[in-house]
């Protein structure tokens, strides 16, 4: 199938400064090209969540955003530290945020089942070298 559009956004840890940036800039993109505010706020969580793990747990990394025909798909990937037990991290409420990133709002260990919710295909897959989230939306 056919890519339209593809967009890509660097992250850097610890950048809370520009925390959401990217989530809003994929959001602007959308509205601007005419997906429906249901598309558009599940990609939002999506790319929020995936920002700020980048943010808080990495060491930094990127997000691609490609918009095809029939699909919208989000490839989250970090440099790493990675994640030790994948399926004990997609659970609810699990959560390794140390009190001062709670302090902020963050580390009700939602953000990952939430991506997956928010996709209609969700992948994962996490060494010390990176973590890497393959999410899609199909648009038909
Ligand atoms: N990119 C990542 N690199 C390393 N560890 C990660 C990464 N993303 C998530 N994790 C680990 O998985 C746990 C669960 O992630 P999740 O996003 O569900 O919750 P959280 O970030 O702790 O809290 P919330 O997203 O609700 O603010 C994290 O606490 C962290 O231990
Ligand atoms: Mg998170």
């Amino acid at each position: 199938m056919k890519k339209i559009k593809c967009y890509n956004y660097k992250i850097d840890k610890n950048d809370f400064v520009n925390a959401g940036k990217v989530s809003s800039e994929i959001k602007k993109n959308l509205k601007k090209i005419g997906f429906t505010n249901r598309i558009i706020r599940r990609i939002a969580v999506i790319s929020y969540e995936g920002e700020m793990n980048i943010i808080i747990h990495s060491e930094g990394g990127e997000i691609d955003f490609e918009i095809y025909e029939d699909k919208i798909i989000l490839k989250i990937n970090d440099k790493g530290p990675g994640i030790d037990d994948v399926n004990l991290a997609m659970t609810e409420g699990y959560s390794t945020a140390p009190s001062e990133i709670r302090e902020l709002g963050f580390g009700a260990g939602m953000g990952l089942p939430n991506i997956n919710n928010c996709s209609d295909n969700f992948n994962i897959t996490s060494s010390k070298n990176g973590t890497k989230i393959e999410s899609t939306i199909c648009l038909e």
